[in-house]
C-alpha cells in the first residue's frame, strides 16, 4: 500500500494529521504538499495525487481541501480516477466496496479530526467487492471513454 496525499491550504492541518497516523501505522506515503496554510489553488493538489495514482505509482490517494467537493471534482476529471467525497464511516466503506474508489477526499472545515482518521482507516482497509459492482465500473469507464450503448439522451 503506497498512499498519495496532499491538500491546498483549506485542508493542510487536517492532512497533517492524517499524515502522523499513517507514520504511526507503518504505511508508506508521499506528502505531495501543499506546505503551509499559505493560499493555493486546490486543483494543483488534487491533479497530483490523482496523476500519481493514474499512472499507478501509488495505490491510493487522500486529498484534503476545506470542504473535500473542490479537490473531489478536480481528481474525478483524470481519467481511472474514482474519487469519493466521505465524511462518514459508512460512504467511506461503500465506496472502497461498491465504487473502488482509489482516491478519498475530506474536508477539514466539515469534519473533526477523530472521525476524519477513523474514515482514512477504514477506507484503506476495506476491500473492493467486484462482481455487479465491477460491471457498473466498466459502466463509468466507457462513459470516461467517449463510448455509450444504446443510453444516450435523446
Ligand atoms: C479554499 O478557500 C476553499 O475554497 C477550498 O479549500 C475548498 O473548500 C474548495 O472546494
Amino acid at each position: 500500500m503506497r498512499v498519495a496525499i496532499a491538500s491546498d491550504h483549506g485542508g493542510f492541518r487536517l492532512k497533517s494529521e492524517i499524515i502522523a497516523f499513517l507514520h504511526k501505522e507503518h504505511i508508506e506515503y508521499k506528502d505531495f504538499g501543499t506546505y503551509s496554510d499559505e493560499s493555493v489553488d486546490y486543483p494543483d493538489y488534487a491533479l497530483s495525487v490523482a496523476e500519481a495514482v493514474r499512472l499507478g505509482d501509488f495505490t491510493r490517494g487522500i486529498i484534503c481541501c476545506g470542504t473535500g467537493i473542490g479537490v473531489s471534482i478536480a481528481a474525478n476529471k483524470v481519467a481511472g480516477i474514482r474519487a469519493a467525497l466521505c465524511h462518514d464511516t459508512f460512504s467511506a466503506r461503500a465506496s472502497r466496496e461498491h465504487n473502488d474508489a482509489n482516491v478519498l477526499t475530506m474536508g477539514e472545515r466539515v469534519i473533526g479530526v477523530g472521525l476524519a482518521l477513523d474514515i482514512v482507516k477504514i477506507w484503506l482497509e476495506t476491500e473492493f467487492q467486484g462482481g455487479r459492482h465491477a460491471r457498473r465500473l466498466e459502466k463509468i469507464s466507457n462513459i470516461e471513454n467517449g463510448v455509450c450503448h444504446g443510453t444516450e439522451y435523446k
